[in-house]
């Protein structure tokens, strides 16, 4: 059965193909265009988009699995993202990750729940690191004792 916000999707996804129908090797912003659009690739699309880039499924699949920023099931509703960038982990983020990890029992790219770990590379506030990203919120200078406060305080909401 499908749903009102499946056949959304689907014109959505459809109109994304037909704008990109001109363009020689589109297959990335096809696939930006898509994960922006609907939040995550969904297997479904998969099979459209390989027809409209003359490609396999296989081929799109490899593409998709290649590049981490890329998701193939809905997002999280919070993501929380640690910065890896050199400056940061001058600072601590890889001893900042492994607490993250530890805390939310998931490891980057994966998810606990409500939450979504990612790594990102550069917030811009390099000399306050190390920093994370919470959904649109930047907190620097970040230590264990402040994330578990993070973390409490999304859990409470
Ligand atoms: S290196 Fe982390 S914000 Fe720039």
């Amino acid at each position: 059965m499908t749903t009102a916000s499946d056949d959304l999707a689907r014109q959505q996804l459809q109109a994304i193909l037909q704008a990109h129908q001109q363009q020689a090797g589109a297959l990335l912003p096809i696939l930006h265009a898509v994960q922006d659009t609907l939040g995550y690739i969904p297997d479904w699309a998969v099979a459209d988009i390989a027809r409209a880039q003359n490609q396999s499924r296989a081929e799109v699949h490899g593409v998709i699995t290649f590049y981490h920023h890329f998701r193939t099931s809905p997002p999280a509703a919070h993501t929380l993202q640690i910065c890896q960038a050199e400056a940061c982990q001058a600072r601590g983020s890889r001893e900042l990750t492994a607490h993250a990890e530890q805390a939310l029992g998931c490891s980057l790219h994966g998810r606990s729940g409500d939450i979504g770990l990612e790594p990102v590379y550069c917030l811009g506030l390099c000399a306050t690191g190390p920093n994370i990203q919470l959904d649109d919120k930047m907190i620097s200078r970040v230590d264990a004792g402040k994330l578990d406060c993070v973390l409490a305080g999304l859990k409470e909401a």
